[in-house]
């Protein structure tokens, strides 16, 4: 029997989001219906609301949850009734090019549920990110959960679902930041900041934090920054020259998206050194460089979806390290919230007031 609940839905290009009665179909062959406990508050929530996305209105939105399986189709093998679930946008297929070299992380093939959940009236919605998570419960591919342990608060373990998951990937799994590496992070909103995170986890020595802000880079130096440099005041290239011998550092992760800020990281770090782009540009962003810099310069220019994480290997791991007290991922948590205020976080991060809000069911 479909049941239902209760979800946030943007109606339309530039409306305010409402809630909205959602049908929740039974699980079919390689699904689930997960019952949602938490989920954060994301730009790319916002980004749907707005029309920055596509057009498939009306939206289901909310990507960034962890919850309890509830129910799963007759074939699901890898997760039962009652397990405690992160909820990822990338269940690798297992087929394609990438998957079949044993690079799944880069799967270009990822799945969803095949059926729609919809309003009363039978319009079908579009679920963020094949998500659709602000909402008591939601349909999807039994792959897009990954079992963690049940110790951990939902509104911390949902995080690893999206940003604070693509700011400590870029550091660990694109960047390759080890021990003893000088890293510098240019924008500390919360993917920024988690890049930070990831860094300390990985030994570096140094952590440079560079923004605009002066409250981000004090929230940025509890996250693990050893240095902060506000890029209003000072020239973010040279302070981080000047920070690191006068070479530049080993990785600069750019978690901006915007070309200024992309030029600043390429010309900030070290020769043979990395660049990591995980901030999102929009379709209309351009950038320049001279071609001789790019080749003698050496090293390498990487983007980084979705910190370039297997789900399965990477969400387990960084719970039993938040759970050990070795990552705070609890740190990221600004405010949690109820369903029916996800349009006031919205103006919230817009602001810059919060890392992340929390809607907790
Ligand atoms: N130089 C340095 N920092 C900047 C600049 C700039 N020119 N412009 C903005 N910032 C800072 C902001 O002050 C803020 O602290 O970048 C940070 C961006 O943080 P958020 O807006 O909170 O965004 P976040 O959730 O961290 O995501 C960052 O990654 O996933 C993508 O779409 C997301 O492109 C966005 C980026
Ligand atoms: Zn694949
Ligand atoms: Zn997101």
């Amino acid at each position: 029997m479909a049941q239902e609940v209760r979800g946030v839905i943007a109606p339309g290009k530039d409306e305010p989001v409402r809630i909205e009665t959602v049908v929740v179909p039974d699980p079919g062959p390689g699904e689930a219906v997960v019952r949602v406990q938490a989920c954060g508050v994301c730009h790319t929530d916002l980004h749907y609301k707005q029309g920055g996305i596509n057009d498939d209105f009306p939206f289901l939105l909310g990507h960034e949850a962890a919850g309890v399986v509830e129910s799963v189709g007759d074939d699901v093998t890898d997760v039962a009734p009652g397990d405690f679930v992160i909820l990822n946008w990338r269940a690798v297929c297992g087929h394609c090019r990438a998957c079949l070299r044993g690079r799944p992380w880069y799967c270009f093939d990822t799945h969803n549920a095949q059926q729609k959940m919809t309003l009363t009236d039978g319009t079908e919605l579009s679920p963020a990110l094949g998500i659709g998570a602000f909402a008591e419960k939601t349909l999807v591919a039994a792959g897009q959960c990954t079992k963690v342990d049940p110790a951990v608060a939902p509104q911390v373990a949902g995080l690893l679902g999206c940003g604070v998951m693509a700011g400590i990937g870029a550091a660990i799994n694109t960047g390759n930041v080890g021990r003893g590496d000088s890293v510098a992070v240019i924008g500390c909103g919360g993917v920024g900041d988690a890049a930070i995170a990831g860094s300390r986890l990985a030994g570096a020595a140094k952590i440079i934090a560079v923004d605009i802000d002066d409250r981000k880079l004090e929230t940025a130096r509890s996250m693990g920054a050893t240095h902060t440099v506000n890029s209003r005041t000072s020239d973010p290239v040279e302070a981080i020259r000047d920070l690191t011998g006068g070479f530049g550092a080993d990785v600069v992760i750019e978690a901006v998206g915007r070309p200024e800020t992309y030029r600043q990281a390429f010309y900030a770090r070290d020769l043979a050194g990395t660049v990591v782009l995980v901030g999102v540009p929009t379709p209309d962003m351009k950038i320049e460089l001279p071609l001789l810099d790019v080749f003698g310069r050496g090293g390498s220019l990487k983007s980084s979806w979705y910190g370039d994480c297997l789900p399965s290997r990477d969400f387990p791991m960084l719970i039993d390290l938040h759970l050990q007290g070795r990552l705070d991922l609890g740190a990221f948590v600004t405010e949690t919230i109820a369903l029916d205020e996800v349009e006031k976080a919205f103006e919230r991060m817009h602001r810059g007031d919060v890392l992340r809000s929390v809607v907790v069911l």
